[in-house]
């Protein structure tokens, strides 16, 4: 080895150094009150991204597979299963010691048609519906026993009119399908934790709703463990003492609750309220996209505000909170810089472009040691 490649990695290694001992990593400063995680993308899982995979190690005690465990990925056609990404997933988080999630079996979105439809491309029926949900939950979560500490068995089931989604699943399985997806889950891995995920179930209506599945699932012999809060967020919406009450009413279901995709939006969007409808797709402009050169200071400074509020309530409830997971690291990856409008400049996570801690990370530190 040249000597220059030697002092390069001296150099390096003395850069990670002092960002260590810049402060505590978030996971430890957590470390007596939940597991703090991040999403995870291909480059992240292969090691293609080495800069965010230093910051996962570093600062993180789990991972969540941002798009690489959903059904059209993992299983994409009839006759046969995609496991080279999912396995690299599941063997980080191993290496590592992370608390590692697996994402999704029920969902509506990024699952593929054939799943709904016969040859003829009609709708089966419900029992071959069944069937082909109880082969993949034990395909996958069987593979990743042990491995995979929770799944997010069923995803945004509920609608944000307050009533239950009208999904394909839901159409064709009814709730029988949901609570039998749970059942699979737990004897495919007896020991994981499951999981039904929404978004804006911090919304009275939504969480009505939300709440009421809750008891039906559990009252029809469902073994569901966790409530996942997904924690999509703007500046301004929703207002976070809607999260402290959601977390304590959830609490008295007997469920836990994570914050399983928190992000916060700082970009102004058309329409009012946060969401994280996938389908929902917008026009750009650029009075959406103003932060292209820069977070301005004040923004920053709300950001920081309102990350450490999201930590404070989740302190708050720590007896029942067992986890916060930003959805990716660094604001290079962030899903708001595609959606809901495409090719926008976004901050929404805990990491800048340059990969350096921002302010909030320090904010949120100081809410575990107060
Ligand atoms: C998002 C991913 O971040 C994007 O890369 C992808 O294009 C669409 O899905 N709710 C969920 C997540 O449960 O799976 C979604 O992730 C965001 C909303």
């Amino acid at each position: 080895m040249k000597f220059t490649t030697i002092l390069a990695g001296a150099v390096a290694l003395a850069a990670m150094t002092a960002a260590v001992s810049a402060g505590p990593a978030l996971k430890d400063a957590y470390k007596n009150a939940f597991v703090i995680g991040a999403a995870l993308n291909a480059g992240q899982i292969t090691g293609q991204d080495a800069k965010s995979d230093e910051i996962v190690v570093r600062e993180f005690s789990a991972i969540s597979p941002e798009n690489d465990l959903k059904w059209e990925r993992i299983h994409p056609a009839p006759d046969g299963y995609h496991f080279d990404i999912a396995d690299q997933y599941v063997a980080f988080g191993q290496a590592h010691n992370l608390y590692t999630v697996g994402h999704v079996l029920v969902w509506h979105a990024q699952t593929p048609r054939w799943v709904f439809q016969d040859a003829q491309g009609k709708p089966i029926s419900k029992d071959a519906l069944l069937e082909r949900l109880r082969s993949h939950i034990f395909t996958v979560v069987g593979r990743y026993k042990g491995k995979i500490k929770a799944w997010d068995v069923i995803n945004e089931v509920v609608g944000d009119d307050g009533k239950m989604r009208q999904s394909p699943w839901y159409q064709i399985g009814g709730e029988e399908l949901f609570v039998k997806a749970f059942q699979w889950a737990h004897q495919a891995d007896p020991k994981a934790e499951l999981t039904y995920n929404d978004y804006n179930i911090e919304n009275p209506d939504k969480r009505a709703e939300a709440l009421a599945l809750v008891k039906r699932l559990k009252a029809a012999g469902a073994p569901i463990t966790t409530v996942g809060i997904q924690a999509h967020y703007m500046l301004g919406e929703p207002d976070l003492k809607l999260l402290d009450e959601t977390i304590g009413e959830f609490a008295k279901l007997g469920v836990k609750v994570a914050l399983t995709e928190l992000d916060i939006d700082v970009l102004p969007r058309p329409g009012n309220g946060a969401t994280a409808d996938v389908a929902l797709s917008l026009a750009a402009d650029p009075k959406y996209n103003p932060y292209v050169n820069g977070l301005p200071a004040d923004v920053q400074q709300k950001l920081t505000e309102r990350y450490a509020q999201v930590f404070a309530f989740a302190l708050k409830h720590k007896d029942v909170v067992n986890r916060i997971t930003t959805w990716g690291v660094t604001d290079n990856d962030t899903w708001h810089n595609g959606w809901p409008i495409r090719g926008r400049t976004a901050y929404s996570l805990l990491f800048d472009r340059a990969y350096q801690a921002k302010p909030s990370v320090a904010a949120i530190i100081s809410e575990a040691q107060k």
